[in-house]
């Protein structure tokens, strides 16, 4: 006779059956399921356990879902090992869910699992060849609505690999800002303080929005973009209006803040200016530091006109890095060209378009390939203009849009550019 007996679970055995699993779990183990998931199965579900007299020494717990039950949970106390009281357990189970017309039964197991014998002995099969993939989403469910409430959202994946070229401004941005926020316990182990505000300066559409949102989504952290002009609008006044924004900010446990052309809140102090406007600048300076106390953030400022910025506001202490974003050389505007041109366009000179398009941003590149695009869509629909050579996805075609486009950056903001790496920059 086997001295446990086995029933249904009774509400007043859940702290017996927690402690079961708790003692049960190896805590190298990546646990599939949550102990909350595993509490819900026991009330919602099926669970049954075995005991001696009053006291649980195994459960194990179900989830069913139309004609299949996965195991959440199969534990059995230490001392009660290897006495056929995992199998008890599920032949326990088998038999309520064969009641109920259930016959398929399924469960998940970390591989590093090594406590499978019962379902082994049970005749469970093993599935060698199936693989678990899981993913976490990045905003707790607390979070939704201030996120909502911000205009933030979570990016899609994959913005990163988007961004084409600009090889070293990458590889600054991944090492300085990436990685250690997202490894900050690796970081901080080294002495390295992961960065919590940056400026990232340089000529229009050299991509430093891209490059923002980009740094979100490879960490997966939400994106929230303020507007200074909006919030101007506030009743309360600008000032007010940006320090509530940041209250409602620092909710978020990681968070990507994004301020494009900060120049505008927060550019020199000069006589003429508006009171008001230096209202906010100080608003600014106070705000950063209140951001940097709190881990799992990063403020990213965007500018095209870094030397107009207040000095103070720069200050080492409040922003970590301030990183240039130049327009592309000549291999950068090669891989933007291609990421541009679709794949069919196969004989297209790449390197004639690159030579050809110097100080163009990517912005630039992106206006031009599109361009030749639109004209051969138009070509091919309209009878019209079948006749128009240039309409094709020719080097010759990309040639004409390049000479109709106007490189956004000039000589003189290359010179400033340079200008400005040299006394502001700090990477
Ligand atoms: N490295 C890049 N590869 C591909 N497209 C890019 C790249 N950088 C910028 N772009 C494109 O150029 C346009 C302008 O970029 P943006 O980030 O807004 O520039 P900025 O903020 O510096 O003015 C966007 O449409 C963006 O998709
Ligand atoms: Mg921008």
């Amino acid at each position: 006779m086997q001295p446990w007996s086995v029933r249904d679970f009774h509400a007043d055995d859940l702290d017996q059956v927690i402690s079961v699993w708790q003692a049960s779990r190896t805590d190298s183990v990546h646990p599939v399921y949550t102990l909350s998931e595993i509490i819900r199965t026991c009330s919602d579900d099926l669970a049954v356990v075995a005991v001696v007299r009053d006291e649980v020494i195994g459960a194990v717990t179900c989830m069913i879902q139309e004609d299949r039950a996965w195991i959440l949970m199969l534990a059995q106390a230490s001392a009660w090992r290897g006495q056929g009281l995992g199998s008890a357990l599920l032949a326990g189970l088998e038999r309520r869910l064969a009641d109920q017309g259930i016959r398929r039964i399924s469960a998940l197991l970390p591989a590093s699992e090594t406590r499978v014998k019962a379902f082994r002995n049970s005749e469970y099969r093993f599935e060698e060849d199936l693989h678990y993939f899981e993913r976490i989403l990045p905003v707790q469910p607390q979070e939704m609505p201030p996120l909502t409430h911000l205009g933030g959202r979570i990016l899609p994946r994959g913005l990163w690999d988007g961004l084409a070229g600009m090889q070293h401004e990458k590889e600054l941005i991944e090492q300085r800002l990436i990685l250690p926020l997202a490894r900050p316990d690796l970081a901080n182990s080294l002495g390295v303080v992961p960065p919590q505000a940056v400026v990232l300066f340089g000529p229009p559409g050299t991509g430093k929005t891209t490059f923002a949102k980009a740094v979100a989504s490879r960490l997966d952290w939400p994106f929230v973009e303020v507007f200074p002009s909006r919030l101007a609008a506030d009743p309360q006044g600008l000032a007010a209006a940006l320090r509530q924004t940041f209250l409602d900010i620092s909710g978020l446990d990681h968070v990507v803040v994004f301020i494009d052309e900060v120049e505008e809140i927060a550019s020199a102090r000069n006589g003429e200016r508006a009171s008001v406007l230096q209202g906010v600048t100080n608003e600014l300076l106070k705000i950063i530091p209140a951001f940097r106390e709190q881990p799992g953030g990063i403020l990213i400022c965007a500018t095209n006109f870094i030397r107009s910025l207040d000095l103070a506001f720069l200050r080492h202490g409040r922003f970590d890095y301030v990183i240039p974003i130049g327009a592309p050389d000549a291999a950068a505007r090669a891989a933007i060209w291609r990421r541009y041109i679709p794949g069919t366009a196969t004989e297209v000179d790449i390197d004639l378009l690159a030579a050809a398009s110097e100080r163009f941003s990517p912005a630039d590149i992106e206006f031009a390939a599109r361009k030749t695009s639109q004209n051969a869509f138009e070509q091919a629909v309209l009878p019209c203009r079948q006749e128009q050579p240039e309409a094709e996805l020719s080097t010759d075609a990309y040639l004409t849009a390049i000479t109709e486009t106007r490189a956004t950056v000039t000589e003189a903001t290359v010179k400033e550019f340079l200008e400005d790496i040299e006394r502001i920059a700090r990477i």
